[in-house]
């Protein structure tokens, strides 16, 4: 049997061709644009000549996509289910549980994407959310523990904040919230793909987390994970024919779900992004996560003191373990100094008061260089 070594950063980034010529520090909103994801994208739309309705392909695509997702985060792909978007899987989530008790409270942070916030706020039956102030108190875990007590029913909490790429005392949040009897659901967006996690080892209780970032796939399609499918005290708010235990029998009449986290899901998959998906998959699993992380680790110390040296104000924890896969800074007008970069053809990511910078295995030396001399410029 020929085992695969894995690619070093700089064998892994002659997959992405463009990055010379324009260094990417996006990834914390979408990932560079890799060979791979090309190809698969034509070779899926040169499909519908050859097969003009390929429903048996494109089932098989998604099943591939959920068995790289169990994979990837450590779980049995049964407890995936294939959405769209976070914002689904947060929906999917509340609504699967009773709101109706003493246990009422749903604890959660600053440091939240509104993708999950907003879908905790918007529902109309009765949750009590409480949330740790502050991006910088949501770090420490005694901010969270203080509030998450008995009458705590979930607790939402990001691997990493998408606001500046800090990263809160998870396992200790997470090991609390069981303590006092509450279920954990975690955004792990701004982790998955740069940051090694398993959802075993977190022991979480929902994980959502997509691929178009750091996963290196397009927009369109999210993963959530459920630890205990058939314990959930409702079906969720929404569903469709995907969420029946044979989509295939077409009974409009029958509503059954299945003992899986396919319960969860709706009507077609997004097919075109779980191609994407599976070539994300694919891409990402030729690097050790260990070596993507430790490389990101020793770029993301060199962008901060480069970036500090130019003056610039960071917002970057000065605690190690706090720091993720990104640096942020603080600046007047994130877009205008985003769109000045973009004539560099490099590109950054502006976020309300922020412009975030971002690392990935395929991040080089010479991109920082590329990046301060467009800076002193
Ligand atoms: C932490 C985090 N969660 C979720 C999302 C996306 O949510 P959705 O898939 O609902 O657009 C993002 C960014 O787009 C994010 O940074």
């Amino acid at each position: 049997m020929t085992t695969v070594s894995p690619l070093t950063p700089e064998q892994f980034r002659l997959q992405f061709p463009a990055l010379d010529d324009a260094p990417h520090f996006a990834s914390c909103s979408q990932g560079a644009l890799s060979d791979r994801l090309a190809h698969t994208m034509q070779r899926m739309t040169a499909g519908l000549i050859d097969s003009q309705a390929p429903w048996g392909e494109w089932v098989g695509k998604v099943e591939q996509y959920r068995s790289l997702a169990g994979a990837f985060l450590d779980v049995d792909s049964e407890h995936v289910a294939v959405l769209s978007c976070a914002s689904e899987g947060a929906f999917q989530t509340v609504s699967s549980l009773d709101w109706s008790g003493e246990r009422n409270r749903l604890v959660t942070s600053d440091l939240e994407f509104p993708s999950v916030g907003n879908v905790w706020r918007a529902q109309r039956s009765g949750i009590d959310v409480v949330n740790v102030e502050g991006i910088e108190a949501a770090l420490h875990a005694e901010n969270w523990i203080a509030l998450i007590d008995e009458r705590t029913k979930l607790v939402s909490i990001p691997l990493v904040s998408y606001i500046n790429g800090t990263r809160p005392e998870i396992e200790r949040v997470i090991a609390h919230a069981h303590s006092v009897g509450a279920l954990v659901f975690v955004d792990a967006y701004q982790a998955a793909g740069v940051l090694p996690f398993s959802a075993t080892e977190l022991d979480c209780d929902f994980l959502v987390t997509g691929n178009l970032k750091y996963l290196l796939g397009l927009p369109g399609i999210a993963m959530l994970y459920v630890k205990d499918c058939v314990g959930v005290e409702h079906p969720a708010g929404l569903t469709g024919w995907f969420g029946r235990v044979n989509p295939f029998a077409f009974d409009a009449a029958g509503v059954d779900y299945p003992d899986n986290a396919r319960r969860f899901e709706m009507g077609t998959h997004p097919i075109p992004s779980a191609y994407a998906g599976v070539a994300g998959f694919e891409t990402v699993s030729q690097v050790d996560p260990d070596t993507v992380w430790n490389h990101v680790v020793g770029l993301r110390e060199r962008l901060a003191e480069e970036l500090g040296s130019l003056g610039f104000d960071l917002d970057y924890p000065e605690d190690a373990a706090h720091r993720g896969p990104q640096v942020a800074i603080r600046v007047e007008d994130p877009d205008a100094l985003s769109a000045k970069l973009a004539t560099h053809r490099i590109g950054g990511s502006p976020r309300g008061e922020r412009l975030r910078l971002s690392l990935h295995a395929y991040s080089a030396d010479r991109d920082i260089d590329a990046l301060v001399k467009a800076l002193r410029a």
